[in-house]
């Protein structure tokens, strides 16, 4: 086969947490993929990189009162723990805050527009007046306006499950402050994907055989019978992304410049001269970054999940072809890695912790083979079951695999292979075929291939009892059983390399081969060859690891080291907090606010000769009468802020946890007997 140029990816992790189990095992399906390309002799650039925009991120690194920058960067600074520990290779890994990606983001956006492809329109969004931000729906809650839940989400209702419109919510607030958030227009930017050009080029593209999985081919057509509607692509400051060329104030969507930073990195590793290294026709190492995505014969293939083939198999393909660009060759969905039958969350992952599975000292090695036993070609999710991954790492890899080492090894004197008797053995089509079943992703399939070889191998073995024959003085002959064994031992170390590169290492090294491929697994070491001494390749897994795996983490622990669910806030210095005005306040007067759920309306009595009218979210935890006379302590120098039922004139404080699912409740403070209106609170 003609060497074969390979641009390969796996979708970029939101920059604002660590990875959890599902993104482990995209990396490890792509991973094996990418070692399966190289033992064939073709040539792989595989990169990945952080997807570090979007209000999400900003928000979070505002929470932790870090900026963007350093927030994303904090996270990169975690992730080579978890690819090396898991034998994860990519070639480069970089950032969508990058210049790489700005340049190539903004280059895409002038194509598209030069194009025709880019269209404005005004279109009507909620604000929330007290951020100073547009609000995305997912900031944005309220009561369902089906079922009348209260604190749905802006765009379904988690209750009934009916789907609606952030407007179309009952009293609808800010999860950012709780403000009710009031509809502003702006303009905005939008692919036109409704253009019939582009239609037509998608059906095309994403029909074509060999670029989607049929399910997924057919997922995209019932898309397009639904209709397609252009795609807003832009976002109004405050946003952490890539400024819109000639467009002050506005930034590009975050799913508009996530793609391209597969393309970011992969500029970034040419740039880093890395490239070359991969490269094995040693003629071509000049060319650039841009001739290496312009070339025809170069094929691009994603690994994603089956949560982003819209934005895979749509958007993607067509802001490469319509800024004049070369599309994907390849989109290879998985499904999602369950625990025991239990879906995991985004955010939260699973029950496993991949950092925890290798300080627990599990070999990594063990997760590779059990999630590539796992896997197919198809859109199905994959279960991690406790029970399953001892019996099959503890059955196939020591008690079908090692085990012919361990036990064929004895009989070689001085190690040195003589010729064998292989009756019966067909490495090569065991590699032919194993090759093929790991280019479809059909990895279960191939490890129970080359499973079924093993227990082939060790049937030979026990039948022909080669303990018995040396009793009987028929050494030579015991030699030549197991000679054989070692033979298919070499051919199955190659067959399982992409999944076990380090045990395939130490199974060279006791074979003293070289390197083992998809060319040389099936060529005998032959007779003479001088194998090393035999040293135990694997553990059995201890099941009690999995225990351990599973057991939740001490309580006291999280809490300590995060008080309240949030770290806490940079230093300041006394004058900073002198800066801050805070009061006896005296609550004269309590009651609802019509038209909010949250607020309260309070009158405090600060000492001052007169009232002020504070509004505070805390109807969900106090009833008006149950604050009513009570004392509390206010921020008497803040800037009075207008809301939508009238002017807060300063703030009462209260305590939270961050995570109010985890620990409900609003407390308002209240200082101890004595205290008056007025005293100030140092
Ligand atoms: O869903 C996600 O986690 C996204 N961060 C994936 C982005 S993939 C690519 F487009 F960058
Ligand atoms: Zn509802």
């Amino acid at each position: 086969m003609p060497q074969r140029k390979l641009f390969v990816t796996t979708a970029l992790p939101y920059a604002n947490g660590k990875f959890h189990i599902g993104h482990i095992m995209e990396y490890i399906q792509a991973d094996i993929w990418v070692r399966v390309q190289r033992m064939q002799g073709h040539m792989v650039h595989f990169v990945g990189a952080d997807d570090a925009h979007g209000a999400p991120i900003m928000i979070a690194a505002e929470k932790a009162g870090k900026t963007p920058q350093q927030f994303v960067a904090d996270i990169a600074a975690g992730r080579r723990e978890y690819l090396e520990g898991f034998h994860i290779r990519f070639d480069n890994w970089h950032s969508t805050d990058s210049g790489e990606n700005t340049e190539l983001a903004q280059g895409i956006y002038r194509q598209l527009k030069a194009n025709g492809m880019i269209a404005t329109r005004v279109i009507e969004q909620f604000y929330d007046p007290v951020k100073g931000m547009f609000l995305p729906d997912r900031y944005i809650k309220g009561e369902c306006p089906t079922c009348h839940a209260k604190d749905q989400y802006g765009d379904s209702c988690e209750v009934c499950s009916s789907v609606y419109a952030p407007t179309d919510l009952i009293q609808p607030y800010s999860t950012l402050t709780g403000a009710a958030p009031e509809l502003r227009s702006s303009e905005h930017f939008f692919f036109r994907l409704s253009d019939p050009q582009v239609l037509a080029f998608l059906k095309d593209w994403t029909q074509t055989p060999g670029r989607l999985q049929p399910e997924m081919a057919k997922k995209a057509s019932e898309w397009f019978d639904a209709g397609m509607a252009d795609w807003d692509i832009s976002r109004e400051a405050p946003y952490f992304g890539i400024e819109i060329p000639d467009a002050p104030g506005k930034y590009f969507y975050v799913w508009l410049d996530a793609p391209i930073g597969y393309l970011a990195s992969l500029k970034n590793h040419f740039d880093k001269g890395q490239a070359r290294a991969h490269w094995h026709a040693p003629s071509r190492t000049d060319a650039s970054f841009e001739q290496f995505v312009a070339d025809p014969q170069v094929e691009q293939v994603h690994f994603i999940g089956k949560d982003i083939v819209y934005f895979h198999t749509l958007f993607w393909p067509a802001l490469l072809q319509f800024s004049g660009r070369k599309t994907p060759s390849q989109v290879n969905v998985h499904g999602f890695i369950t625990v025991s039958g239990e879906k995991m969350s985004k955010s939260r992952g699973t029950g496993i912790d991949p950092l925890k599975y290798l300080s627990l000292g599990m070999n990594p090695e063990w997760l590779r083979y059990y999630i590539a036993a796992k896997l197919n070609g198809r859109v199905e999710d994959v279960d991690f079951n406790p029970d399953d991954f001892v019996a099959r790492v503890n059955a196939d890899l020591v008690g079908k695999y090692v085990n012919i080492a361990s036990r064929a090894a004895k009989f070689i004197p001085e190690g040195r292979l003589v010729a064998g008797d292989t009756t019966g053995a067909q490495p090569q089509r065991l590699v032919d075929s194993v090759a093929q079943l790991y280019e479809a992703r059909e990895y279960g399939k191939a490890l129970r291939e080359i499973m079924a070889y093993a227990d082939e191998v060790n049937l030979r073995f026990d039948a022909a009892a080669p303990w018995k024959l040396a009793k009987e003085g028929r050494g030579d002959d015991a030699a030549a059983v197991c000679s054989a064994c070692i033979e298919d031992f070499k051919v199955l170390t190659a067959c399982l390399k992409p999944v076990l590169p380090t045990l395939a290492a130490q199974a060279e090294a006791f074979l003293r081969c070289e390197p083992l491929d998809f060319s040389n697994a099936a060529t005998p070491l032959g007779a003479d060859h001088a194998i090393g001494q035999y040293k135990h390749l694997m553990q059995r897994v201890d099941p009690k690891l999995l225990d351990a795996l599973f057991e939740p983490p001490a309580e006291a622990a999280p809490v300590a080291q995060v008080p309240g669910g949030e770290p806490l806030a940079p230093t300041i210095g006394i004058d900073d907090f002198s800066k801050i005005d805070l009061r006896i306040a005296k609550i004269v007067a309590c009651e609802p606010v019509e038209g909010s759920t949250k607020l309260l309306r309070l009158t405090l009595d600060v000492g001052e000769g007169r009232t002020r009218n504070v509004f505070s979210g805390i109807a969900s935890a106090y009833k008006p009468e149950d604050l009513q006379g009570k004392l509390t302590v206010v921020v008497a120098n803040l800037a009075p802020r207008k809301m939508k039922f009238g002017v807060s004139e300063g703030m009462v404080l209260a305590a939270s946890h961050a995570d109010e699912k985890a620990q409900p409740g609003i407390f308002v403070l209240e200082p101890t007997v004595g205290a008056q209106p007025g005293m100030r609170v140092r």
